[in-house]
């Protein structure tokens, strides 16, 4: 922490939903292992990318930056260990109130899944939590987090910040989210997706175009901003979730900064 608080970081997020690694089937199905394991598929899949494997074999080594003095050996089996490290299955509520007390600033709970452990982290002292069910990676059989978002801002909407994290991949989303009661959105993949597409920038649009969308969606139902929107902002829940719902056309009042919250 105290590293953290040196290089000037100002919030501290605490996920509480991998205590142990879950068992991502699709991912031993292709084979994924840290260290990666070369075999005929992964080593034809390679060869068939012979730009991708010059820039690799030429560019500058790959390493992980944030952890360098951290990992005691280089290399992905180094980093594999290390976070495997990290996870601790006895942690307890009693060490969060204590991370709180120590940390001094903003912390952030990302795992939480019901109101009533909402109401436990916002009376320890938290100052956010995060809904999220890891995107469906972890546990299986989970409500998605957007199912139980509704519960969590009751329970403590008026006196902590509620995000929702998780399945965010379109404008829409995050217009749902926010009609539902959230402050916020975060994403995991979508900026990778851009990643593997188009290096930095591909992460920067994967970002511009949600916001694009968020935009365009205020504005198919007339909200002139998303300090405007409120559940009334949506339609019955249907079994493809909640569905934004346009308002008459007179009321679509003049756009001001969409991303202004009143
Ligand atoms: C490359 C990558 C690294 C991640 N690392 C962390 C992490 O260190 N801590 C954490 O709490 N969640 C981590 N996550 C999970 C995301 O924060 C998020 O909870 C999850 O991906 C669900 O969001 P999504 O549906 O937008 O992917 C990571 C996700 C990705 C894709």
């Amino acid at each position: 922490m105290g590293k953290a608080r040196d290089a000037g970081y100002e919030a501290m997020v605490v996920t509480v939903d991998v205590p142990v690694v879950g068992s991502r089937e699709r991912d031993l199905r292709n084979g994924l292992a840290v260290p990666p394991r070369v075999n005929p598929r992964t080593g034809a899949d390679v060869l068939s990318r012979p730009r991708w494997l010059a820039e690799l074999l030429t560019g500058p080594g790959v390493t992980f930056a944030n952890f360098t003095d951290l990992v005691p050996r280089t290399g992905t089996s180094g980093l594999a260990a290390m976070t495997a490290g990290l996870l601790n299955p006895g942690h307890t509520w009693a060490d969060l109130e204590w991370m709180v007390a120590e940390w001094g600033g903003p912390v952030m709970l990302k795992g939480v899944m019901t109101g009533e452990d909402a109401r436990r982290a916002a009376d320890l002292g938290c100052a956010a939590v995060a809904v999220s069910n890891h995107g469906g990676r972890q546990a299986d059989g989970l409500p998605g987090a957007l199912d139980v978002l509704e519960e969590v801002v009751d329970e403590v909407g008026r006196d902590v910040e509620v995000v929702l994290d998780g399945g965010v991949r379109r404008g829409t989303d995050v217009v749902k989210a926010l009609a539902l009661g959230a402050r916020a959105c975060l994403v995991g993949r979508p900026w990778v997706f851009g990643l593997a597409a188009g290096g930095v920038e591909g992460s920067v649009r994967a970002v511009e175009i949600l916001r694009e969308e968020i935009d365009r969606t205020l504005a198919l139902i007339g909200r002139p901003g998303v300090g405007s929107l409120d559940r009334s902002a949506l339609s019955a829940r249907s079994t493809r979730g909640w569905r934004p719902l346009a308002e008459p056309a007179g009321c679509a009042c003049g756009s001001t900064d969409p991303h202004r919250r009143s």
